[in-house]
């Protein structure tokens, strides 16, 4: 029974013409940034629980992503998409004249975003949870920050400005996935979550 199970799967990957490109760490790792990045930033104070909560979650999230980047699969890698900022800038000026080379992986203007904004991600959940510690004198570095309580206009500010940047990187991101999505014919939205996209042009 298994045996038919395995034939059938590879006839239907080898016939619909397309490939895995996206792990379920991938796919599942990045609709939870999406969920709790916006949870995080539309709540604020007004519901501090889910606020803080997503916040940790989507650290949590950030810092697996992190690790997958040298241990995960083949396209999870950072060795497998991170290139030059003039390679990135290379795709852009293509991609804007309707071309542009078609990646099985992440393309280089993406490689460059992915890490941007999983440092932008990352500075926010940190400035949140000390803004947390010295404000609320809780979470996980309530011990270590609550005795710079003074500070924590500066760490509001830094928290804001984190998260207001992610927001902006997010819109660019969006922007390059529809452009990108467009130029090469391909729905790269819904490519990350089947995880699997055309295997011709690679
Ligand atoms: C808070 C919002 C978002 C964040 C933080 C975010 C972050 C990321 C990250 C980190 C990756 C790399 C995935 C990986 O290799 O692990 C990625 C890829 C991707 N994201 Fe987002 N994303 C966001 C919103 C969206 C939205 C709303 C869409 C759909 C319109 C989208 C579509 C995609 C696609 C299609 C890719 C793969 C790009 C490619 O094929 O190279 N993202 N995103």
């Amino acid at each position: 029974m298994n045996t038919v199970a395995a034939y059938v799967r590879v006839q239907v990957q080898s016939n619909d013409n397309s490939i895995k490109v996206w792990d379920p760490v991938v796919r599942i790792g990045h609709w939870t940034l999406v969920l709790t990045f916006f949870t995080a930033y539309f709540t604020e104070d007004d519901f501090l629980t889910a606020h803080v909560w997503s916040g940790y979650v989507l650290g949590g999230v950030v810092l697996c992503r992190l690790v997958w980047g040298f241990f995960g699969t083949r396209y999870a890698r950072f060795s497998g998409f991170v290139r030059s900022p003039v390679a990135a800038l290379g795709y852009v000026t293509d991609l804007f004249r309707n071309r542009g080379q078609r990646y099985i992986g992440h393309n280089p203007a993406g490689g460059v975003m992915i890490l941007v904004m999983l440092v932008f991600l990352a500075g926010t959940a940190v400035s949140g949870i000390v803004l947390y510690g010295m404000e609320d004198s809780a979470g996980p570095l309530a011990s270590w920050v609550a005795p710079y309580a003074e500070s924590e206009h500066l760490w509001e500010e830094i928290h804001e400005v984190f998260s207001n940047l992610t927001l902006l990187l997010v819109g660019l991101h969006i922007a390059g996935v529809l452009l990108s999505s467009y130029v090469h014919r391909e729905n790269l939205v819904v490519a990350m979550m089947t995880g699997r996209k055309k295997s011709e042009g690679a």
